[in-house]
């Protein structure tokens, strides 16, 4: 595929062309932390040598011995080295003309405001830390957070930090049994939760749902309340603690741990190939090179900014980009509670023009919604503080990048596109804002001192461009998960053995084009991107089959106009059971009770029998055909097998069953 240049800020109509080139404008370029592609060339010729002056732009309490001993598939960067995590976020920047500096603004959905300073934050979190350590935690110890969007939770991140012991925030979206196992699985001592949080109006009863996942959790030994609105609740006397209690109680200081750069820092839990999440394990010295580092270099963060990442702190965009990077770079973030069409339509936009926010970052599901709901919402207001804009989580198609690029940016605005993961903890792939040009749908090269590469099956980079294949990388990078959390095997199965040379594999597609942009293919594993978030085929399964009606179940992704990706079910009933809409309804909602509503099957369609190959593997490729409507229109019961047994007869016969 041929490149063309366009002139700045031109915009082409034929949005299907994938082509189109755009230049950062010159007036971007010049005030840019990052302004010319030197630093690619040096990193590439001495990784160890560039991760290291970026570790060296962080406080560190004792200075490291080497900075990488790799022993595939563990890494050890900066070892021998102490920091906290903590200080580097807050106490730091506290010490400095920073101090008076916002840290964080916080908008709740019903539009109450709180700004903390970093001085303020300083405060916030020697309090918090020194209530968690008389409630007995200490370094090592796993504490599960399950908070809506309130400055609480970054809070108590950055304690936990504090006194080394493991975060495990579970999103607050998440069923009480997703949070029980998710407590279960890392044995976590204290759980931080709030008494609910609003959600698009309506009250999310997170005690409520957490007092149901206790019951099951003998490893918690105390909950921590935070006191949101004024939601009725029951308290368990000697368990169960008010926040605000607790830090009236307690030293105002708390000394920081000094923490080894390997040490854990916190486990985020992610969606695999199989029913049971993955706790993913980060530590402190290397991530926090890693976030720090893409954070200054891909947003461009000055002390001017006013910073937005509208992700959820549940998931891993939120820890590493409205946490941990940002703080770590000391600057102004914004977090929001609610949803962006409440009370109306344009809450974002109304966000950016009262905070004047300056870089924001989203995800492309939430462009699409954007679109859908037309372009009068944004010019209702004054965007014009923004100068970068940034996608995180799923491929963005070219339509919405344009969109974004017109109706956001208006054209003056970069727009990157960050790839990386749970697993990679930092953005491995981007364009540098002041540096590379943008292509819609493509993400860039890999960021300094990575290395990518497209590899086949048998592990050889795919030659020539464009060709498809996975996305593998090939050098050991200092923010890289150390390992599942009580799984060692699993980490060693899943992410080093589809090769036998050292090579991360991303369970991503990719191609390249002639430039080295990658573009990225969506997932190759049976892992779902609902709305940028990751749900496994394997644990919408296992929901299904959970329910008393149901003999079978397969799950499939179905393209959906704004969510990216949705559930589509396929479930034969046992014995006694019939099928309808009632039942269609009780499935979905069991799945909800199990998982969470982000997991919700869109369509449920029962079967007399699952189409299988002759060795018993369900044929998803014609169940996704079947879901997205090619074959039976809108009809949810494939009540004549002799459908399905004809499609089978078919695909064996086209040779393309899976
Ligand atoms: C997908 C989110 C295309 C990808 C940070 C990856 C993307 C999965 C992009 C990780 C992007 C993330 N373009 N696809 N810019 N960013 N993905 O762990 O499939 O929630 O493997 O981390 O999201 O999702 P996770």
């Amino acid at each position: 595929m041929g490149t063309r240049e366009v002139p700045e800020g031109r915009v082409f109509s034929d949005l299907l062309a994938e082509d189109r080139l755009f230049d950062p404008p010159a007036s971007f370029r010049e005030q840019a932390n990052i302004s010319d592609g030197g630093a690619r060339a040096a990193a590439a010729s001495d990784p160890e040598a560039f991760w290291a002056g970026l570790a060296g732009e962080l406080e560190w309490d004792r200075p490291w011995d080497r900075v990488l001993e790799w022993e595939t598939p563990y890494a050890k960067w900066f070892v021998g080295g102490k920091l906290n995590a903590s200080v580097n976020c807050v106490d730091r920047h506290a010490r400095t003309r920073r101090r008076n500096q916002a840290a964080i603004i916080w908008e709740g959905e019903l539009g109450d405001r709180r700004t903390l300073t970093y001085w303020d934050l300083y405060r916030e979190v020697n309090k918090f830390a020194s209530a968690l350590k008389s409630l007995g935690v200490e370094k090592g110890d796993r504490v599960a957070i399950y908070l809506p969007m309130i400055p609480e939770l970054a809070i108590g991140m950055l304690a936990c930090a504090r006194i080394g012991a493991i975060h495990s925030v579970v999103f607050g979206g998440f069923s009480a049994e997703a949070l029980r196992d998710r407590i279960n699985d890392a044995q976590a001592k204290v759980l931080i939760t709030a008494d609910g949080g609003y959600r698009r109006g309506q009250i999310v009863p997170l005690k409520h749902d957490a007092d149901y996942a206790l019951r099951e959790t003998p490893c918690i030994e105390h909950v921590v309340i935070v006191r949101r609105g004024d939601f009725p609740i029951r308290i368990h006397e000697g368990r169960d603690h008010w926040w605000h209690r607790l830090v009236d109680d307690v030293e105002a200081k708390c000394e920081p741990e000094s923490m080894d750069a390997e040490d854990i820092l916190y486990t985020l839990y992610t969606s695999g190939t199989t029913g049971k999440p993955k706790g993913i394990i980060h530590t402190t010295g290397g991530y926090l090179t890693g976030v720090c580092a893409t954070t200054k270099w891909i947003f461009d963060l000055k002390d001017t900014d006013v910073y937005w990442c509208t992700a959820d702190i549940g998931w891993v965009t939120g820890h590493s980009y409205i946490v941990y990077g940002p703080l770590a770079a000391g600057a102004t973030v914004v977090m929001y509670e609610g949803a962006p069409d409440w009370p109306e339509r344009d809450r974002f936009w109304q966000i950016v023009e009262d905070y004047g926010v300056t870089v924001f970052y989203t995800a492309p599901t939430a462009i699409r919604a954007f679109m859908k709901w037309g372009a009068e919402y944004p010019a209702r207001h004054d965007l014009s503080s923004l100068r970068l804009l940034g996608t995180v989580g799923e491929p963005i198609n070219p339509e919405a990048w344009m969109w974004y690029y017109e109706h956001i940016g208006k054209q003056r605005c970069p727009i990157v596109d960050t790839w990386w993961q749970t697993e990679t903890g930092m953005i491995l792939i981007s364009t540098l804002p002041g540096v590379d040009r943008m292509k819609p749908s493509y993400a860039g090269h890999p960021f300094p001192g990575i290395e990518a590469d497209i590899l086949d099956d048998q592990g050889k980079p795919i030659e020539g461009q464009g060709g498809g294949g996975y996305l593998a990388i090939t050098k050991p990078w200092p923010a890289m998960l150390r390992g599942i959390w009580g799984d060692p095997e699993r980490y060693q199965q899943q992410y080093w053995t589809k090769w036998d040379h050292d090579a991360y594999f991303t369970s991503d597609g990719a191609k390249q084009d002639s430039d080295g942009y990658f573009c990225l293919l969506g997932r190759v594993d049976d892992v779902l991107n609902v709305s940028g978030h990751r749900i496994s085929t394997m644990e919408v399964e296992s929901a299904l089959v959970d329910h008393a009606s149901v003999a079978e179940a397969a799950v499939v992704g179905v393209k959906h106009e704004v969510r990216g990706e949705v559930p589509g079910a396929f479930v034969t009933l046992r014995q006694g059971h019939s099928p309808g809409p009632a039942l269609e309804t009780d499935l979905k909602q069991h799945v909800v009770n199990k998982i969470g509503a982000i997991a919700r099957p869109h369509q449920v369609i029962f079967a007399g029998e699952l189409p299988k190959t002759r060795s018993g593997k369900i044929m998803r490729r014609l169940l996704r055909d079947i879901a997205a409507g090619r074959v039976l229109g809108d009809t949810t019961t494939l009540a004549d097998s002799s459908v399905v047994e004809q499609l089978k007869k078919q695909y064996e016969e086209g040779g393309q069953e899976e």
